[in-house]
């Protein structure tokens, strides 16, 4: 049985297989080729959907989403009371998630086999006329796993990406403080970053977003007290899901940080205003 055929516990009665990809265009006409949407669903708050991503996601006769094993995901959460009974649901369930095993164990490798999986699984929708929305957190081409779906499917079919709210900005609405003023400039990073790389982008930064904390979590708070930086940093957990929690830097217990949580350093407030 292959990762794709773990079902997560959504409604039985509905399909989640699909015929296997022939992928190509050769001989069938473009307009009986179905379209790709990439539909960000936002940070968790089912009130951050937009109003496109609804329209789209409720006309596609299949609905393809991320999941880890046994689970369902949360942009399949977030969307979950708009489904249509009689929509398809592909769940593409990951082989990996949480902590990556050491090597031997090859995790690049394994990445790009389901990927290149879940992309043969969505091109037998698209090759046989059917429309996917596949789900994503957030924005779709922000850190986004839909990426890697555009990347091999693109060049292929139509693909539409609809924007959703980005966990930064829902982060900083949860913490209450503006990001960035005037001519500041903002650094996004991911928190995987070996730790010296990490020390030296953050030196000059006039604001930033440390995104993928988890297992990071220690490596990162160690870099933002040397740089004298920690009693800036702004710790969001689940910004507008359920279980948001704020928590000052040194009262977070390193072991308990999830992978929906960031760091935010806001810019310094601006006085001439
Ligand atoms: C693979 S990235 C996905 C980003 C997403 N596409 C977006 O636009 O926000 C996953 C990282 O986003 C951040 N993240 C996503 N949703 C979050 C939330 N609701 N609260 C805090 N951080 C979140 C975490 O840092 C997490 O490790």
């Amino acid at each position: 049985m292959s990762p794709f055929d773990a079902r997560p516990d959504g409604p039985s009665h509905r399909q989640s297989g699909a015929p296997a990809a022939d992928g190509a265009r050769g001989g069938t006409p473009e307009q009986a080729l179905g379209r790709l949407f990439g539909i960000g669903v936002g940070p968790g708050d089912p009130e951050l959907l937009t109003l496109k991503a609804l329209r789209l996601l409720r006309a596609a006769p299949v609905v393809a989403y991320y999941a880890g094993p046994r689970k369902r995901g949360n942009a399949y959460t977030t969307v979950e009371e708009h489904l249509r009974a009689d929509q398809i649901l592909l769940p593409l369930v990951y082989p990996v998630t949480g902590r990556i095993p050491a090597p031997p164990f090859d995790y690049e490798g394994t990445m790009r086999r389901f990927y290149d999986r879940a992309a043969d699984l969505v091109a037998g929708h698209l090759a046989a006329g059917r429309d996917v929305a596949a789900l994503c957190e957030g924005d779709p081409f922000f850190y986004g796993s839909f990426m890697y779906l555009h990347d091999r499917l693109a060049g292929r079919f139509r693909a539409e990406v609809v924007p959703g709210v980005c966990s930064v900005v829902a982060s900083a609405a949860a913490v209450g403080t503006p990001l960035v003023y005037r001519d500041q400039s903002m650094l996004v990073l991911a928190g995987t970053l070996p730790e010296a790389e990490l020390e030296r982008r953050l030196a000059d930064a006039d604001a930033a977003a440390i995104m993928k904390l988890g297992s990071n979590f220690e490596k990162v708070r160690r870099v933002l007290t040397r740089l004298g930086l920690a009693h800036r940093a702004l710790y969001v957990e689940r910004a507008t899901m359920h279980g948001e929690r704020i928590v000052p830097l040194a009262e977070i217990d390193p072991a308990s940080v999830p992978y929906f949580s960031m760091l935010l350093l806001p810019g310094e407030q601006w006085q001439g205003a």
